[in-house]
């Protein structure tokens, strides 16, 4: 299909063309009445919010301001409770804090949070000992014990992922704002990293700097203790837009200026494998008034970062498109720079984000599949040098991370081993840095930002 038969945008248009990493839900009519439940129920998330969100996203297009993408690579419904939210939050405002610092810009904070339920995956089927059953595809689908009932895919869990992220929004809600954020006890947990871990000593000097940097402010009069800059923080959320009848019964009409928003999260992308320039998901995230990202791997060209533009971004408003790289270390070096330079010498305005996290997994000789800490911070230091070379703006990390000590991802100061990686291996998908190795790359990458 070319773009001239491209069918005019509604919220439910995608349905007309190719929609890649659906699930094969059974029953179709037990899927349309799950989302008419999900259509008739609240936003989670204000057009106002949204606009807010793109305004700050323009921002780190112009180089004063870096954004910070991080949360589970998929969340589920078990690991649902108040202390992981609030772990993840709490890892994500220390990164975040450190890289304030580094970067001596306002770091914009979003979090893979209260909506990244659904995986594109590269097998449709899985087998074990000679049983061949769907693949896990997200809580949002199916469930990932290995048994044909649980991995028949089940509207209900649409409806299911809304009240859970209806439940986390709440909840990051009240932390943002009652307290949790304050910036005093963030930096006050990051000297504890530093103080009671071999591997957080080697940041002591940072933490000290910062420190000395709020002692300065009090000084000046600055009222650190009580001014609200110093104690909330705006926090927003976004997943991978993936599931576009979930996408499409939460997209609503803005009363004020008539322009429809995907009220599921602040910010959705368009995966790697869905990023199909004439399929159902550039087209859905083409019509939408929210901030959009795609992540590209190390096949994208920049004629192909144009026409996602031309679709995604035509009028080339600035924070209304962020590209994510996700190329993989030993690509980073030769991809990145014609990528980069061939969007930039079209003039188009795209934040840059580093995803290092999907271009670097592979499987150890135990079987997990894994991330090594290594790899991860090779792409992000290819991601800034290539960047200080073009002249072009690296704006953002995307991590997958948790607030737990899991033992995912190899390496890091504490020297994760294929052997530890038993111990606390707790991921429904991909490998996620754990909260030391996530503030230990916050730190790394801020040491790189002073040069
Ligand atoms: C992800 O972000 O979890 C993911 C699947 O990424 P990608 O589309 O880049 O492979
Ligand atoms: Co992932």
């Amino acid at each position: 299909m070319t773009a001239l038969d491209t069918p005019a945008w509604t919220p439910s248009s995608w349905r007309e063309l190719p929609a890649a990493q659906q699930p094969d839900w059974p029953d179709p009519a037990a899927l349309e009445a799950a989302l008419d439940q999900i259509r008739a129920l609240p936003p989670l998330v204000f057009a106002g919010e949204i606009r807010a969100l793109r305004e700050r996203l323009a921002q780190v297009q112009a180089g004063q301001a870096f954004l910070l993408q991080g949360g589970d690579c998929a969340e589920t419904f078990g690991g649902f409770t108040a202390d992981a939210i609030r772990d993840k939050l709490k890892v994500l405002l220390q990164m975040a804090v450190v890289l304030t610092y580094g970067a001596e810009l306002p770091v914009i904070k979003v979090g893979r949070i209260a909506g990244q339920f659904a995986k594109p995956r590269s097998k449709a089927t899985e087998s074990i000992d000679g049983t061949e059953l769907p693949t896990y595809r997200g809580d949002a689908v199916n469930s990932i014990d290995f048994d044909a009932l649980a991995r028949t895919p089940d509207p209900d869990r649409l409806v299911h992922s809304y009240h859970q992220a209806a439940a986390t929004m709440n909840l990051l809600r009240a932390f943002t704002r009652g307290g949790f954020a304050d910036l005093q006890r963030v930096h006050q947990w990051n000297q504890e990293f530093v103080a009671s871990s071999p591997q957080g000593r080697r940041y002591a000097r940072i933490a000290e700097e910062i420190d000395r940097a709020l002692s300065f402010l009090r000084a000046c009069g600055v009222d650190v203790d009580n001014d609200p800059t110093f104690h909330t923080v705006d926090f927003w959320t976004s997943h991978e837009a993936l599931l576009l009848g979930y996408e499409e019964a939460l997209t609503r009409q803005d009363s004020l200026t008539g322009d429809w928003y995907d009220t599921s999260a602040h910010l959705v992308w368009v995966g790697a494998r869905t990023r199909d320039l004439d399929g159902a998901h550039v087209h859905f995230a083409s019509g939408i008034g929210n901030p959009v990202a795609v992540k590209l791997d190390h096949r994208a060209t920049p004629e192909e970062a144009e026409a996602l533009a031309a679709r995604l971004n035509p009028d080339n408003v600035p924070g209304r498109l962020t590209l994510i790289t996700r190329v993989g270390a030993e690509h980073a070096e030769e991809v990145l720079p014609p990528l980069i330079r061939g969007v930039r010498d079209r003039g188009l305005n795209v934040v840059w984000s580093c995803d290092p996290m999907h271009g670097n997994t592979f499987t150890a000789e135990s079987g997990y599949k894994t991330r090594h800490f290594s790899d991860v911070l090779a792409e992000v230091r290819a991601f800034f040098d290539v960047h200080a070379h073009e002249g072009t703006f690296p704006g953002g990390l995307h991590i997958e991370l948790t607030g737990e000590d899991v033992t995912e991802c190899l390496g890091g100061a504490q020297e994760i081993a294929d052997l530890d990686l038993s111990d606390r291996y707790e991921s429904a998908c991909d490998p996620r840095l754990n909260n030391k190795q996530g503030l230990e790359l916050a730190f790394l990458v801020s040491e790189m930002l002073q040069g």
